[in-house]
């Protein structure tokens, strides 16, 4: 056996070893480059700043957005991508859309709200400003889904998840009281199941969410839960979401809630 013959073994493993090795250092660069994106709405303070911090800190690339860029300070610290939007402006909604043109989603946030008006007595309830709290939590909402259906669409998870709340539950209502508030969440939940029957054929989910009662401006300290607890819990109802939740109604334990 010349020396040739006897390094050959020696050769042909260092070459597996070589190759291998190429091979796994590209598997890891792919990996990388494959994060999935979630655009996030009303995301510079409370349940939806929490939400984009413990999205970013799991690895998502985080897309979320604020009214007023003066008022992200919070929120630009954390290092995600930061945009404008009032989702009551169709004009603002646009403008997001045509800048993410080319951009894949794979989930749709619909996190802004505002609680709103609310009496002890019918008597004294101003019905005009009702109007204001379902243009933010119905129709902004439904404004988001339609204009972001393109990128999600271009996106594997196909996901469009709204916070809503148990208030908007007409079967758990034994209370009633905050009429405009209960009612533009269960508007926000009536959308949501129609369009989850629509686009069942495409790959799309849409899911609705309880964050539980959670300590924010909307509320007050007395709340269940901190903004962070919430965060934490959804972002694992979320993560775990696939197509067989199509057109549910999740409380943040991902317990189902009553329509
Ligand atoms: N807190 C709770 O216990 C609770 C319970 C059930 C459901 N929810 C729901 O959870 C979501 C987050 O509530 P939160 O408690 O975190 O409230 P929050 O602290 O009052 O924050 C609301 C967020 O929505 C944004 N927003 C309001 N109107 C908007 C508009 N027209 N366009 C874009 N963004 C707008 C606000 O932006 P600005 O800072 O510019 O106003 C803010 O970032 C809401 O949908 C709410 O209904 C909350």
């Amino acid at each position: 056996m010349n020396l040739f013959q006897k390094t050959l073994p020696c050769i042909f493993l260092l070459s597996v070893i070589i190759i291998s090795q190429v091979f796994l250092a590209n598997e890891s660069l792919a990996f990388s480059n494959d994060k999935q994106t979630i655009l996030i709405t009303g995301a510079n303070r409370g349940i939806g700043l929490a939400l984009a911090e413990k999205f970013k800190n799991e690895g998502y690339n985080v897309i979320a957005t604020t009214r007023k860029m003066e008022k992200a300070k919070a929120l630009s610290k954390l290092g995600v991508q930061v945009e404008i939007l009032d989702i009551t402006n169709q004009q603002s909604v646009n403008t997001l859309r045509d800048k993410l043109k080319n951009q894949q989603i794979d989930i749709l946030l619909n996190n802004a709200g505002v609680g709103g008006h609310s009496t002890r007595e019918f008597k004294d309830l101003d019905i005009d400003r009702l109007g204001k709290i379902f243009a933010v939590n119905s129709l902004g909402a439904l404004r988001m889904s339609q204009a972001f259906i393109p990128n999600l669409d271009k996106g594997s998870k196909k996901l469009i998840a709204s916070i809503s709340s148990r208030m908007g539950s007409i079967t758990e209502n034994g209370s009633g009281g905050a009429m405009g508030y209960r009612a533009s969440k269960t508007a926000l939940n009536s959308f949501n199941k129609s369009l989850s029957l629509e686009f069942a054929k495409q790959g799309f989910s849409f899911v609705v969410l309880h964050p539980g009662w959670v300590k924010t401006d909307m509320t007050s300290e007395e709340a269940t839960y901190s903004t962070e607890e919430s965060a934490a819990n959804l972002f694992k109802v979320i993560s775990e979401l696939d197509k067989q939740d199509n057109g549910k109604f999740y409380d943040l334990h991902g317990k189902s809630v009553a329509w």
